[in-house]
């Protein structure tokens, strides 16, 4: 298989989801340009229009009017999330600090995943919380006036710590907020853009209370996470070179490419710039044999949604992959290891589940067989890039549950290799 073109991957959807809720929130107008237009950030827009903020259709470039910090309306309808994490937690952490009651419910998937993680520190900073009891969806939050907090949190998570300071923000409280490992830091770039005042200590975040805050328009970059696939099949590929245009490369994402750099495909970037408070470049990657790598707790934060992905690029790496320490991939969109762990043995790759990760034998045995996604498309996009590789013939059950954050994921991956 051969690799060629370029391809600018879609907008950054942690950014996207920030971008419709910081202008929500700030007075007066926000341009939006380049947002991901998938269904977890329609869902986001959902969610704020049903708050009764007025959000245009989405597109290339457009304007969100925010109302100021306390001007969202109590619902009539439940807040329907879909299948996004990031639009139920963000949004738990802003409903918790307004004066109304909502109900979060979402699908399938998202109703199982775990809420208790955002349900207490901000109950413990005032707000009243009703959860079924798996502590999934649905989610009804009553919020209103809350007070200071200092939390730590256990697991490393941009959406935990995003929750407690925007709710934190939109009350005028201070938090501050710890990790054991920084996660991505979009919350806080968007927030120090707009004026926020906030302090950063390695891995804890302070926002003072009463803090100013402006609007501010938002470009936004390609998204690591979709930019990442690409890098996956360049590096599975026996030739050529795929050029990534302007991705996001904000060192708390970046922990795929330097992985498979590692790993011994090339990577390179390019015409690096800051855009918008982020770090920006093109991404030039090229095949090369590719041997087998460790992941343990600390890397997982840069890389946790690329796991799947590296999982799938492992199986063709000389020697064993281990990852571990990554507890947290059994609660995305499908519990992630059990799940990549039993489709690589179905198309007849040697993998093994760890109780925290996964170990896998890379081989150049080819791998053929039907992939069961859960309807996580991350799986799918995964398993799609290692069907792309020499030799291999791999079937999706569910080609199109890619549509929750790249849309056009499999004409972009007809258009960049042969
Ligand atoms: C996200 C944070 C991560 C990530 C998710 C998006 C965000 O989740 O997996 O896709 O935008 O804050 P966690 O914070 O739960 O690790």
């Amino acid at each position: 298989m051969r690799v060629f073109g370029s391809l600018r991957v879609p907008g950054d959807k942690s950014i996207s989801h920030r971008a419709l809720i910081f202008g929500a929130l700030g007075t007066g107008e926000s341009r939006v340009t380049r947002i991901l237009q998938s269904a977890d950030v329609h869902s986001t827009a959902g969610v704020l229009r049903s708050l009764g903020v007025s959000i245009p259709p989405l597109s290339e470039d457009f304007v969100v009017r925010g109302l100021g910090r306390s001007s969202l309306r109590q619902p009539t309808e439940n807040l329907d999330c879909g299948n996004s994490g990031t639009t139920t937690r963000l949004m738990a952490g802003v409903v918790a600090a307004s004066k109304l009651t909502a109900t979060f419910v979402g699908d399938a998937s998202l109703s199982k995943r775990p809420m208790r993680r955002v349900a207490k520190p901000l109950a413990a900073m005032g707000a009243q919380f009703d959860l079924p009891p798996h502590g999934g969806l649905p989610m009804t939050i009553t919020g209103g006036s809350l007070h200071d907090i200092e939390w730590k949190s256990e697991v490393a998570s941009a959406q935990i710590k995003s929750a407690i300071l925007l709710a934190a923000l939109v009350s005028g409280v201070s938090a501050q907020v710890g990790e054991p490992v920084r996660s991505r830091d979009h919350t806080e770039r968007m927030m120090l853009a707009r004026g926020v005042a906030l302090k950063i200590d390695e891995n804890t975040v302070t926002i003072e209370s009463d803090s100013p805050f402006e609007t501010s328009d938002t470009v936004v970059p390609g998204d690591p996470s979709s930019a990442a696939f690409f890098a996956g099949l360049a590096g599975l590929a026996s030739s050529g070179e795929l050029r990534l245009e302007g991705v996001c490369v904000n060192p708390t994402r970046t922990g795929f490419l330097e992985r498979i750099k590692q790993m011994g495909a090339s990577v390179a970037f390019e015409n690096q710039r800051v855009e918008g408070g982020e770090s920006v470049a093109d991404v030039v990657i090229a095949p090369g044999k590719l041997k087998a790598t460790k992941i343990v707790e600390a890397d997982v934060p840069a890389m946790v949604d690329e796991l799947p992905l590296l999982a799938c690029l492992a199986t063709r790496a000389e020697g064993e992959t281990v990852i571990s320490g990554a507890n947290e991939l059994r609660v995305k969109e499908s519990d992630r290891i059990a799940a990549v762990v039993s489709n690589l043995r179905a198309i007849g790759a040697t993998a093994e589940e760890l109780p925290d990760g996964m170990r896998i034998v890379g081989s150049d045995k080819p791998l053929s067989g039907k992939i069961v996604t859960h309807a996580d498309h991350r799986l799918a996009m995964a398993f799609g890039i290692l069907g792309a590789a020499d030799g291999n013939s791999i079937e999706i059950d569910d080609r199109d549950c890619v549509s929750v954050s790249y849309p056009g994921f499999w004409d972009d991956l007809a258009a960049t290799h042969e």
